[in-house]
């Protein structure tokens, strides 16, 4: 049996598909590479010392998937695949909704008419919008505020609704927190197209001299020191994350949702502080105004997760930024 792990060239896919082959789980990977390199196959062979099995196609192509499923006995599939900029997702919306939305419905379809019903899907904390308190706990509302948000929101619907109807599906939506940090070999790491619009490649690209100086977008909101509060998680333990919910979705537990976050959360200014601390390197920067669509505070109640999979973030921040130092030290241009 295998597991089917779409968007495994990616950057938490290629973290978890390390940690799959390490347990001996057979995994292959299917991805359009939209957003990744095939160079990241060779690096995760060269951690694991086993051959990866990597099919380059699309979510969106029904008789590809028709194929794999004949092809391989899948028991389970992590549905990583998809697109996730935010800023992007506003002006291109029917991109994102027939990529995020119809691709897994697609995805969907093909895994019922092929009795494969365990599913892992990438949700994010992004569906809480902006929560009225923290730390934030899965029964909160949930809302959205941009395309990208709107996407996974629908798809939590969307599978609420394929489980309603069919309980013999189980399925596991995992909302993540912030991902950070990189595999400790240094070999594999998040590699954003231009310049990032996250806060750690951002961080990491001042290090190493690609950029000139970070920008912290805001510095009055109601937080410790004013600017923006988030629940940074180590890639490696979301990669855990996932295999303790594929355990758990061999238990049969229907329709389940976890926070994967650390419960932890840090200033902006936290994390530059962090960041010089553990690497050495001064990080210039200047305050300016804050990004449209950003709250003020964002962190997990990870207790659910932690109880229900026996699973916990181990991982300090220390290490979270050691290891992205080392990731882009090693790789100035990611994997070109
Ligand atoms: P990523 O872009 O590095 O990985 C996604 C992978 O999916 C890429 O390799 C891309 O080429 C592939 N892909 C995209 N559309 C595809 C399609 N139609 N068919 C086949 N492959 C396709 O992103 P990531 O950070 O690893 O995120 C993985 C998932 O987790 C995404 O669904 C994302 O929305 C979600 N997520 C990410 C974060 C984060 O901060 N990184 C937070 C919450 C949720
Ligand atoms: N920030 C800066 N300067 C930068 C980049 C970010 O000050 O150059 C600040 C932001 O204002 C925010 C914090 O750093 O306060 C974190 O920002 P990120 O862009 O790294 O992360 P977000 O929390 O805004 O968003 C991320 C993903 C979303 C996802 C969300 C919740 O990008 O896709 O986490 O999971 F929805």
């Amino acid at each position: 049996m295998a597991t089917l792990v779409t968007g495994g060239a990616g950057y938490i896919g290629s973290h978890t598909v390390v940690e799959l082959q390490q347990i001996n789980q057979d995994v292959v990977i299917l991805d359009n590479l939209s957003n990744s390199s095939k160079a990241v196959l060779k690096r995760i062979e060269s951690i694991t010392n086993k051959a990866v099995t990597f099919v380059e196609g699309d979510i969106l192509d029904t008789e590809l998937l028709h194929s794999l499923f004949k092809q391989y006995q899948f028991d389970s599939v992590i549905h990583f695949a998809g697109l996730k900029a935010v800023g992007e997702s506003n002006e291109i919306p029917l991109h994102y909704y027939k990529n995020n939305v119809y691709g897994t419905l697609n995805l969907c379809e093909v895994m019922a008419q092929h009795s494969v019903k365990n599913l892992v899907f990438s949700s994010s904390a992004t569906v809480y919008g902006d929560p009225e308190t923290v730390p934030i706990k899965e029964s909160f509302p949930t809302s959205a505020t941009n395309p990208y948000g709107r996407s996974k929101l629908m798809v939590e619907e969307m599978l609420a609704d394929l489980y309603r109807s069919d309980p013999s599906w189980n399925i596991a939506l995992l909302r993540y927190f912030n991902p950070i940090g990189a595999h400790e070999s240094g070999t594999i790491g998040e590699a954003p197209n231009g310049i990032p619009n996250n806060l750690m490649p951002y961080i990491t690209q001042v290090a190493v001299g690609k950029l000139k100086q970070l920008s912290v977008f805001g510095n009055d909101y109601n937080t410790i020191d004013g600017t923006g509060v988030r629940d940074y998680i180590h890639v490696v333990d979301l990669a855990h994350g996932h295999l303790k919910a594929l355990e758990k979705l061999n238990s049969q537990p229907g329709l389940v949702t976890y926070n994967l976050g650390t419960g932890q959360g840090y200033s902006v200014l936290q994390m530059i502080n962090s960041f010089e601390k553990a690497t050495g390197q001064a990080i210039p920067y200047q305050i300016s105004a804050r990004r449209a669509g950003d709250i003020a505070e964002c962190y997990a109640d990870p207790q659910f997760a932690n109880q229900e999979l026996n699973w916990t973030a181990t991982k300090s921040l220390v290490e979270m930024m050691e290891d992205s130092w080392r990731w882009q030290q090693n790789n100035p241009n990611g994997y070109q």
